[in-house]
């Protein structure tokens, strides 16, 4: 289980994160959702390590890892730019970490990875030859060779679109299933992390406005923010649907 107490980080005087109370149990499929520059990326890189807390506390099934360096938390993210190496053809990208550990997955791993993603006619394309969502997926299988113990995503989906959207959210929920994997997924569109985990915790001006299961955060939305936040939202997203298939309609008629 990973927990955090009163875990604050402030940047140039001002409270980013206040105060964070959460505990998350292994296997879940967790969503951080909040608006643009509500420190999201902020409290992934809290947990990777990568950024140091200014006091709280972190610790991972019964641990404390807050002095714990990053490398040595066996957490792993995948960056919201992907963050491939373009000079390397695919699956050199996803065996990258293992050629100083080579004993993290076999062979047989690897492969049941990239069959996983669908991605062995890819192997040996560049970077540059592929579409975001097969970015992703190399990135996805580049970071799951290194069996991390937490599985970390900063807007998996938000540069994809449509039919490959649904494809990667269906890739990520397969892989934490399969492996029950703990994984924490940051994203601004409620839609996404509703649909795309177990709970999801909405963050709010430096603090957690609601940390529950989706069919609770639709049904008893916790105070205003939320409200204005996700349905809004929601309730556009729909409506926008709706004008579609409205005109779609007309066309078909006339
Ligand atoms: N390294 C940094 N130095 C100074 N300010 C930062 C740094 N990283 C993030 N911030 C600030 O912290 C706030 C939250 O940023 P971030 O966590 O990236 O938000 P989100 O991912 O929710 O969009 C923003 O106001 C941002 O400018
Ligand atoms: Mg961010």
């Amino acid at each position: 289980m990973l927990k955090l107490e009163n875990v604050k980080k402030t940047y140039d005087g001002k409270d980013i994160l206040k105060d964070i109370n959460l505990e998350i149990g292994n296997g879940e499929i967790v969503s951080i959702l909040g608006p643009s520059g509500c420190g999201k990326t902020t409290l992934l890189n809290l947990i990777l390590g990568i950024t140091e807390i200014d006091s709280g506390k972190i610790c991972f099934d019964g641990t404390d890892i807050t002095e714990v360096p990053m490398e040595k938390r066996g957490f792993n993210i995948v960056f919201q730019d992907y963050a491939l190496f373009p000079n390397l053809n695919v699956y050199q990208n996803i065996t990258y970490g293992l050629r100083n550990k080579p004993d993290i997955s076999t062979k047989e791993e690897v492969e049941d990875l990239i069959s996983l993603l669908g991605l062995e006619e890819h192997l040996e394309k560049k970077v540059e030859q592929l579409s975001g969502g097969q970015k992703q997926r190399v990135a996805l299988a580049r970071t799951m060779v290194m069996k991390p113990k937490i599985l970390l995503l900063d807007e998996p989906l938000s540069a994809l679109d449509g039919v490959i959207k649904e494809s990667i959210k269906d890739r990520i929920k397969t892989i934490a299933k399969e492996y029950h994997l703990t994984t924490i997924i940051v994203t601004h569109d409620p839609e996404e992390a509703l649909t795309l985990s177990d709970r999801v915790m909405i963050l709010n001006e430096g603090g957690i406005s609601q940390f529950a299961k989706p069919e609770e955060i639709i049904q008893n939305p916790k105070n205003n923010f939320i409200k204005k936040f996700i349905l809004n939202q929601l309730e556009i997203k729909r409506n926008n649907i709706y004008a579609l298939f409205q005109s779609e309609l007309k066309e078909q008629v006339s």
